[in-house]
């Protein structure tokens, strides 16, 4: 890419003749994992409790060394289930800086997400801000390890002991990760995670509940069925969130590949990094090399004052050229229905949360993406940064004489 006019938001081909998703699946080995579908249809036995499902929850409880995980069908369910049964009702304090699912599983059962601010370091609960809106109402603390980056698990600890509060963790990003040689899946009252297919690691659809707290999975447990305590007894409100076999035994294929997978992403991530140095006005978010990371997410924030771009008409440019960054989480939860409504002020209590939904920008990798590729996505940004104003006018000028068109 040498000159303006050969970007494709101008007209020309794209750079990459096929899209370049954000979280194209992993998949593993495919004979593995045909066999154990095979083992699947052979027995027989499609859902309810079976075999992959138990053997899935055995090899991830002893992959994070925590106590229970149950499985279900999707993360989203999990979240649902786990603050069902912890007992939150009321408000909820969460971030919006995160996908809507975390607060739509509150929202859902008629309990108040109650949005809190992030540090703008971490993208994590900032703890002070925390504290500041606890009322007589709030029963819980949701934190979100977002880009699976640990929260600030002792600061929220302490406030959550002070003030007899629940803590879970929504960790759907955090597979694999840890936080001072701990792994993630063992903090609060419980941890939940999500396997959906754009997630380091897989079960098609999945996600599942992590904990210590042997009551609080054992109701988990049976409201995944439909409260369903033995034949023909309910002892209470439950829900089908369970996790078929097919997904389980995808899990149990996976989890043999989830070393590779890592190290794809790892090499992506550092090679981003070096692609991206120097470029004025775009940052790629550090992990913590010291602990254990997925490297899921190359995150970046623009810095439209030095780009010269703005972070939406860069998306816009990648876009065209079938890079297909996405703005991960724009605009916040707070500003999307029905939250916009309830609260229609929220946002003068969230800067850095509004700040960073401006600014992130998050770019493909996993294990469909190569070295080669993100090296040309580097000299794309590189190119684009470089002529961040003139790309701007130029597109400016194109869309002015598309409108004069008759
Ligand atoms: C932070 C976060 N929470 C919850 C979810 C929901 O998980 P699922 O898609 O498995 O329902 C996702 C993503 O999908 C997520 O990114």
């Amino acid at each position: 890419m040498r000159r303006i006019q050969d970007l494709a938001i101008l007209g020309a081909p794209p750079l990459f003749p096929e899209p370049l998703h954000v979280g194209r699946p992993n998949l593993p080995d495919r004979d593995q994992l045909l066999a154990r579908i095979g083992e699947v249809l052979d027995r027989r036995w499609l859902t309810n409790d079976g075999p992959c499902v138990r053997e899935l929850e055995e090899r991830v409880s002893a992959f994070l060394d925590v106590r229970h995980c149950v499985a279900m069908c999707n993360g989203t369910v999990a979240l649902e289930i786990a603050i069902r049964a912890a007992g939150l009702s009321g408000e909820v304090i969460v971030p919006s800086l995160t996908f809507v699912a975390t607060a739509h599983a509150l929202q859902w059962q008629q309990i108040t997400p109650v949005f809190c601010d992030v540090d703008p370091r971490t993208h994590n609960l900032d703890v002070a801000r925390v504290e500041e809106l606890i009322t007589p109402r709030t029963t819980g603390i949701i934190g979100v390890h977002l880009w699976g980056r640990p929260c600030d698990v002792e600061g929220l600890e302490r406030v959550a002991r002070r003030r007899d509060l629940v803590v879970l963790y929504d960790a759907a990003h955090a597979f694999g990760c840890s936080h001072r040689g701990r792994m993630i899946g063992s903090f609060g009252h419980g941890e939940v995670l999500s396997f959906h297919a754009t997630k380091v690691f897989n079960t098609l659809e999945g996600g599942a509940l992590v904990t210590n707290d042997d009551a609080l999975a054992g109701r988990a447990r049976l409201m995944r069925n439909f409260g369903f305590e033995g034949y023909d007894a309910v002892g209470y409100i439950g829900t089908n969130g369970k996790m078929n076999e097919i997904s389980a035994a995808t899990g149990l294929a996976g989890l043999e590949c989830l070393d590779d997978f890592v190290a794809a992403n790892r090499r992506n991530h550092e090679r981003y990094r070096r692609g991206l140095a120097g470029v004025p006005g775009i940052t790629v978010l550090r992990y913590d090399d010291a602990e254990r990371c997925n490297y899921q997410y190359v995150v970046s924030e623009v810095e439209e004052r030095l780009t010269g771009i703005g972070r939406d008409r860069l998306v816009e440019v990648l876009w065209a050229e079938n890079v297909m960054a996405r703005r991960y989480f724009y605009p916040g939860c707070h500003a999307m229905e029905p939250y916009r409504s309830y609260f229609p002020h929220a946002r003068l209590l969230l800067p850095e949360t509004e700040r960073l939904a401006a600014r992130l920008m998050t770019l493909p990798t996993g294990t469909a993406v190569d070295e080669a590729t993100v090296d040309r996505v580097c000299e794309l940004v590189r190119f684009v940064v470089a002529n961040g104003a003139e790309v701007e006018r130029a597109v400016a000028r194109v869309r002015a004489r598309a409108l004069d068109m008759p």
